[in-house]
């Protein structure tokens, strides 16, 4: 029996966020470069977007390369981006056909200007899209979207449209790359490695992590109704008791 039939539909949660890592190990594993491995995890991410598209999730947010990861080798950064290249030309069809619709967060200004270029066409391309919105995080990190909407909150300040007083949780979040997202419930990581790596820093207060050894090469659809089965069997207490959750 698949997991998927254990899930209850009407409790999923309404965006999932992966940190897709293990593809440099999955490939060291076979004997091959850790291109290899990036360009094996390309059909996990599509599978893994049919897959929430299908149940019904709302929002998938997959990280897909760091501002930290600019420090690695030259070779690895150009073909990670010019893979990018050809993986967004050719998903469109498929991203159509599903009736999702990208989005992108991180510094698109940091991105070489082929990939700028792709994103922004396949971002109009699928605008119209509903069914569920896949957001790939690139040149992203946690910490330098705070730094950025703290200075954009700065300058309002300084030019007069906004007051100290003004900052709330909620006007914060009005400056951040997800503005207009619901937080995730649920974080997926890969290949065994169990922290944040600087993503959705904020986002996450209160996401339910999720941890599997599986490389991200070999995640596929039954990982991810794994992921969302076990989901469903965590209590989330937001600070009550168990007790208080029962009576509401
Ligand atoms: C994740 O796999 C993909 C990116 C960070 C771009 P890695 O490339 O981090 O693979 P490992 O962790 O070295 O195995
Ligand atoms: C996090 O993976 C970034 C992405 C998956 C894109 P890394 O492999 O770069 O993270 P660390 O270095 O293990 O923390
Ligand atoms: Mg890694």
């Amino acid at each position: 029996m698949s997991y998927k039939d254990k899930i209850d539909l009407t409790r999923l949660p309404r965006h999932i966020a992966v940190i897709m890592d293990g593809n440099g190990r999955w490939a060291k594993a076979r004997g091959k470069n850790r291109i290899f491995g990036h360009t094996n995890g390309v059909r996990a991410v599509r599978e893994t977007a049919e897959a929430c598209a299908e149940l019904g999730v709302e929002y998938l947010t997959v990280y897909a390369f760091s501002t930290e990861n600019w420090s690695r080798p030259e070779r690895e950064v150009n073909a990670l981006m010019s893979l990018l290249v050809k993986t967004i030309d050719k998903e469109i069809d498929t991203l159509l056909k599903n009736d999702i619709r990208l989005g992108m967060i991180g510094d698109m200004s940091a991105l070489p200007k082929s990939v700028a270029d792709k994103l922004r066409h396949a971002i109009e391309t699928t605008a119209h899209c509903k069914r569920m919105q896949l957001t790939l995080a690139l040149s992203y990190s946690g910490k330098a979207e705070l730094e950025r909407a703290i200075k954009l909150i700065a300058k309002d300040v300084l030019n007069g449209s906004l007051i100290p007083e003004d900052i709330t949780q909620e006007l914060i979040e009005q400056y951040l790359y997800t503005y207009g997202m619901p937080d995730p419930e649920l974080l997926i990581r890969t290949s065994g490695e169990q922290r944040l790596s600087n993503f959705l820093l904020w986002q996450m207060a209160y996401a339910e992590f999720y941890f599997t050894d599986v490389m991200w090469p070999d995640f596929d659809r039954e990982e991810l109704y794994k992921a969302v089965y076990d989901f469903q069997h965590r209590e989330r207490r937001f600070g009550k008791t168990s007790e208080q959750l029962a009576v509401s």
